[in-house]
């Protein structure tokens, strides 16, 4: 498929290069194409392409949020909120405040009652958003190697056809999937971020990702 990714920052590119390793075709978006990191991953990344984001949210099928939480909004009125229209979009953001952790805990600029893939639902409300890839650090998305077997992606969304196509892209990355029901699990998915950081901020361990145990 096209896949069109929305951020040049690290999860961006690691999740293009991964689509890109899965057969898909895909166009990387950012701001600025001529920025180092950005034109050395395209050296690196042989068939891949690189646009602006309006032409990159135009020419994914499928498109993959992986911007900054605070630059959302941005992001997408830069892409044009026309080129979302009934199309799966992986959001990979997490709600993360311009401020330091609290000893290792990272500050939201949502609440409880409300998450960062709900105002996007809400401004694109003909798009079958999943939530994916934000409760792991970008070293894992792809082909995670752990001695206890596949990891859990939680992962939610109000489409089933949508999550069901995700759950297949995951479970090509080599993941486990757990469907956490319609946007609104989004409250409690996108804090497991904050959960993942607090071994890193305190004890530097930045080499986990978590399992959900059955019956
Ligand atoms: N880092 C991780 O391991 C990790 C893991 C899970 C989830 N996440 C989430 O994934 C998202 C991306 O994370 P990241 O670490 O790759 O990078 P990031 O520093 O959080 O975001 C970088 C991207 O945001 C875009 N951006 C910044 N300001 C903007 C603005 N004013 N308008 C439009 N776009 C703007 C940039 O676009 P340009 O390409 O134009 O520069 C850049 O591609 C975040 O929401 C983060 O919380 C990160």
């Amino acid at each position: 498929m096209k896949i069109g990714v929305l951020g040049s920052g690290i999860v961006g590119r690691v999740l293009a290069s991964a689509f890109l390793n899965e057969g898909h075709q895909v166009m990387l978006g950012t701001r600025n194409i001529s920025k180092e990191e950005v034109l050395k991953w395209k050296n690196e990344n042989a068939g891949s392409l690189l646009g602006s984001f309006q032409e990159t949210a135009q020419y994914g099928e499928i498109i993959v949020l992986a911007v900054s939480g605070l630059a959302v909004e941005d992001a997408i009125s830069l892409a044009g909120n026309e080129h979302f229209f009934e199309k799966i979009v992986i959001d990979a953001t997490n709600p993360i405040a311009a401020v330091p952790p609290d000893n290792g805990v990272l500050k939201f600029f949502t609440t409880l009652e409300d998450s960062l893939m709900e105002r996007i639902q809400k401004i694109l409300p003909d798009a079958k958003i999943v939530k994916a890839f934000n409760s792991v650090g970008n070293a894992f998305m792809y082909k995670p190697k752990f001695a206890a077997g596949k990891p859990t992606m939680f992962i939610c969304g109000n489409d089933d056809k949508a999550k069901k196509t995700v759950t297949d892209i995951l479970t090509a990355f080599g993941w486990e999937t757990e469907d956490m029901g319609r946007v609104e699990a989004a409250r409690a998915i996108e804090p497991l971020c904050i959960l993942w950081c607090i071994p890193g901020f305190i004890r530097n361990q930045w080499g986990h990702a978590f399992k959900l145990l059955k019956m």
